[in-house]
C-alpha cells in the first residue's frame, strides 16, 4: 500500500515537471556532478580544502601547462564527455560562475563536481579523508574543524543546481533546463574508500544499502528538479589504485575494495532499473567503470598502456605514497600510464573511458550507451 502511493506521487511529480520545462531548441545543457574524477576546479574555491590539484605537475599537458584543479595531467573524463558532445571541454565549475554567464550565448552547462565528495554527506569531511589528501608542502595539518569546508557534498551540489535552475528560469528567452539536458554523475569511490579504511563494524551489505538509499534520494531530488537524462559512471576497481596497491606486499590490487566496487555497480544497476520503471520518462546509461578499467589493467598493451600499477606523478612505492606536487617524481611517457597520481587516471585513460562510455557495448555501458542517451 505504502509502495503503491509512492508510485502515484512520483508519477505526478514527473508529469508536473515535464509540463513546467517545456521544449526548447538547441544543444542540450550539460550538468556534471560528482567527485575528483569529474572536478574541473571546484575545490580551488574552498580555501581550507586539502583535496586540491591546482598546482604543478597537475595540468602539465593542459593548454599552457595550466594547473586548473583537475586531478590529471590534462583533461579528465568530464572534459572528454563534453568534447564528444561538441564542447571545447567540461562546462566551468559552479563556484566560478556569475549569473551573467548564464545569459551568454555559449552557456553550455555547469560542473558541480568536488574532489573528495561522496554520496554520504559525511564523506570527505572526516579526519580519515585528510589522511587521504595531504598538502603538497607536507606541512602538518591542523585537526579539521567541523565547519571547515573541505568538499562540496553531493547534497550541496544538487542545491547548487537548484539555484542555477532558478536563475535560468528567471532569465527570459534563455534556454532552460529541459528534458533534453544531460546529467553526468561520477561518484561513490570516496564513500567506499572511507568505509573500507575505517574498519567499520557496519556489515558490507548494510553499508551498501545505506549508500544506495542515499543515491536514490539524490536522484529523486534531481528528478524533482527536472532531470530526465542520466549518464552515470559507477566505481572503478579502486583497489588497483597505486595508493591501495602499496598496502599489498606483492603490490597487487586490494580485492576486498574491488569487491565493494563490483557490489556497488550491481546495486546501482538495480536502482536505475527501478527508478526508470517508476518514472517512465527517465533515460539513463550506466557506465560500468569496473569492467572498463579492469579490462585495461588485465590487457593494457592494445590500449597503448605499459604501466598500470604505478602512478606517473607521486612519491614512494609505486609513486603511490603521496599526491602529485611540484616536488614529486614525474614520468616522461604520460600517455603510457593508466594512473596520473595515486588515485586518478591520466588524461589518456580518461579519454579512453569517455570514448568507451559513448560507443561501448553492453559489457561496458547499459542499457544504452552515452551516444544513444544523447540522441534519445
Ligand atoms: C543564482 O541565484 C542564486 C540566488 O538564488 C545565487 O545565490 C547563485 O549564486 C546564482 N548563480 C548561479 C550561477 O546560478
Ligand atoms: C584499520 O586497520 C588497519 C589494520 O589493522 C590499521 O592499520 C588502520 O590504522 C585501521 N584504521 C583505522 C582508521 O582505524
Ligand atoms: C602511444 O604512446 C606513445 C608514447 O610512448 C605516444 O607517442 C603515442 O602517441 C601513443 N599512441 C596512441 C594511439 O595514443
Amino acid at each position: 500500500m505504502a509502495n503503491k502511493s509512492w508510485v502515484v506521487v512520483s508519477l505526478v511529480l514527473c508529469v508536473a515537471v515535464a509540463v513546467v520545462s517545456s521544449s526548447d531548441p538547441g544543444a542540450p545543457l550539460i550538468f556534471v556532478l560528482g567527485d575528483s574524477t569529474a572536478d574541473v576546479g571546484t575545490n580551488n574555491f574552498l580555501p581550507t580544502s586539502t583535496a586540491r590539484a591546482n598546482f604543478p605537475h597537475n595540468g602539465i599537458d593542459f593548454p599552457s601547462s595550466k594547473p586548473t584543479g583537475r586531478f590529471s595531467n590534462g583533461l579528465n573524463s568530464a572534459d572528454f564527455l563534453a568534447q564528444i558532445l561538441g564542447l571545447r571541454r567540461s562546462p566551468p565549475p559552479f563556484l566560478s560562475l556569475k549569473v551573467k554567464s548564464l545569459r551568454k550565448k555559449r552557456f553550455s552547462g555547469v560542473n558541480f563536481a568536488s574532489g573528495g565528495s561522496g554520496l554520504l554527506d559525511i564523506t570527505g569531511k572526516t579526519s580519515l579523508s585528510l589522511m587521504k589528501f595531504g598538502t603538497p608542502e607536507k606541512t602538518p595539518l591542523a585537526a579539521p574543524s567541523i565547519n571547515q569546508k573541505n568538499v562540496v557534498s553531493l547534497t550541496e551540489q544538487i542545491q547548487q543546481f537548484a539555484t542555477v535552475k532558478r536563475n535560468l528560469t528567471a532569465i527570459k528567452g534563455r534556454r532552460k533546463v529541459t528534458k533534453k539536458s544531460l546529467f553526468f554523475i561520477s561518484i561513490g569511490s570516496n564513500d567506499l574508500f572511507e568505509y573500507y579504511h575505517s574498519n567499520s563494524s557496519i556489515p558490507k551489505e548494510e553499508f551498501l544499502t545505506s549508500l544506495l538509499l542515499a543515491y536514490e534520494n539524490h536522484l529523486k531530488n534531481l528528478i524533482d528538479l527536472g532531470a530526465r537524462k542520466f549518464g552515470i559512471i559507477s566505481v572503478a576497481p579502486i583497489g588497483c589504485c597505486p595508493s591501495q596497491r602499496i598496502h599489498n606486499t606483492a603490490s597487487g590490487c586490494l580485492e576486498d575494495l574491488n569487491d565493494l566496487a563490483v557490489a556497488f555497480h550491481g546495486r546501482l544497476d538495480a536502482l536505475m532499473f527501478k527508478l526508470s520503471s517508476e518514472c517512465k520518462d527517465i533515460k539513463y546509461a550506466l557506465g560500468n567503470a569496473f569492467e572498463m578499467t579492469i579490462n585495461v589493467i588485465q590487457n593494457p598493451l592494445p590500449f597503448n598502456f605499459t604501466q598500470v600499477d604505478a602512478a606517473c606523478c607521486g612519491a614512494g612505492k609505486l609513486n603511490g605514497e603521496s599526491f602529485c606536487s611540484p616536488y614529486a617524481n614525474l614520468c616522461l611517457n604520460r600517455d603510457n600510464y593508466l594512473f596520473w597520481d595515486l588515485y586518478h587516471p591520466t588524461q589518456a585513460a580518461s579519454k579512453l573511458a569517455a570514448v568507451t562510455l559513448f560507443n561501448g557495448g553492453p559489457q561496458f555501458v547499459t542499457p544504452i550507451n552515452f551516444a544513444q542517451l544523447a540522441m534519445a
